[in-house]
């Protein structure tokens, strides 16, 4: 990979051990993908910040770094509520390493928000074009699909060394090449809201990390698209799709891409796997809930009292941004939970079955945390955590 004279001077270590370490593990990145060069990136997004994945090793990996970041960047969810732990049964050794974890970071100079959505709390970080180095699967997705910016996955350590230098490898989903669709999926019926989440499960496992172009019957909002981009990049590692009128036009395809129809029956298959009726949690929020989602979690709980645990999971400048809502679900004995979510929380495993209305946790949960789940639409999971 060329490198600047600048680079090059960085790359050998006159500028200092950190950025030296940092530019030792983009260069590579760099050669394993052969990038001919280094971009300048807008923002970071770092995943491997919850504790329960990380382990002692990673906290010993990120207290010994040293360096600052350069670009704007934010942590992805940690493994607890980062003020409200105890509710979730989260033990004092646990709360200790991740509060170290989020520390270190912090030292750093990385923004400890905390979420999957950082999209949804702040608008900087991403426009139309800007090359990111983001970490967290369905934001990589949003980012690449919905805001038209451009990201590869990056894991911890190539998003923090992206971070440190500013720049990122020129490979992948840079590159025009690599965004032209594989397949066009047609779908033969009207969708609504957690559909979506069981059209990307579906969607990804056939696709894998193709790049779907879908034909749609119906308009997808923005937390319809976040469902859809979450579920394929978990069920498959989808990081780009394209809808139709939706959102940006694909680059002219080179070569003639394979057709798929997915019809209702297909989609209400992915309703019927897992458990619904004898879950012992309900858990809403993957990806991070929006502002727009808050109210309708909030007026279908209006009146109601939670029969059983009942999450509803989010970023904490969201939760702030609203108050009255957070007010309104916990009148209602739900919680809501920031700076985390069910499945990078170790908070999980205490439940035998989870019902989800996101087709990412339907994946995870029993695959990452070990607790059976099944999926049902938002007001499913309402009536699920309400009725006896
Ligand atoms: Fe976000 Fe956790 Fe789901 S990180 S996308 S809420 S698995």
């Amino acid at each position: 990979m060329y490198l600047t004279k600048e680079e090059e001077h960085i790359y050998e270590g006159k500028s200092g051990e950190s950025l030296r370490r940092a530019m030792e593990i983009l260069v590579a990145l760099g050669d394993i993908y052969e990038a001919k060069r280094l971009i300048p990136i807008r923002s970071v997004q770092v995943a491997g910040v919850s504790f329960k994945n990380i382990g002692d090793a990673g906290l010993e990996w990120i207290s010994d770094l040293k360096g600052r970041v350069t670009v704007p960047s934010i942590l992805n969810p940690a493994g607890m509520d980062l003020q409200h732990w105890k509710d979730m049964g989260i033990d004092e050794e646990f709360a200790l390493k991740q509060k170290k974890v989020i520390d270190a970071f912090e030292r750093m100079g990385v923004s400890a928000d905390c979420t999957c959505t950082p999209y949804q709390i702040y608008s900087g970080l991403a426009e139309k074009n800007d090359h990111l180095a983001w970490s967290e699967s369905s934001a990589v997705s949003y980012a690449n699909s919905v805001i038209g910016a451009r990201t590869n996955r990056e894991g911890g350590p190539s998003a923090l060394a992206a971070a440190i230098i500013g720049k990122t490898p020129n490979y992948g989903y840079h590159l025009d090449e690599n965004r032209k669709p594989t397949h066009q999926i047609v779908v033969d019926a009207e969708l609504n809201g957690s559909d979506f989440g069981a059209l990307g499960f579906l969607v990804g496992k056939i696709v894998k990390d193709g790049v779907p172009l879908f034909h749609l019957r119906n308009r997808l909002n923005h937390d319809e698209l976040k469902a859809l981009g979450a579920a394929m990049a978990a069920s498959g590692s989808v990081a780009l799709y394209y809808v139709e009128a939706v959102t940006y036009s694909p680059p002219t395809c080179a070569k003639p891409v394979e057709k798929i129809t997915i019809d209702k029956k297909e989609i209400d298959e992915v309703y019927e796997l897992g458990s619904r009726a004898d879950a012992d949690i309900v858990a809403l929020g993957c990806p991070h809930c929006s502002i727009a989602e808050l109210k309708g979690i909030a007026e279908m709980l209006s009146g109601k009292k939670v029969r059983k645990d009942l999450w509803v999971c989010t970023a904490r400048k969201i939760a702030e941004t609203c108050p009255h809502l957070v007010k309104k679900i916990e009148e209602s004995g739900a919680k809501v939970i920031c700076d985390t979510c069910m499945v990078v929380s170790p908070a999980s495993q205490r439940y035998k079955k989870m019902m989800t209305n996101s087709g990412k946790a339907l994946v995870y949960l029993p695959s990452l945390c070990k607790v059976e789940a099944g999926l049902g639409s938002t007001e499913e999971c309402i009536q699920c955590a309400t009725e006896a």
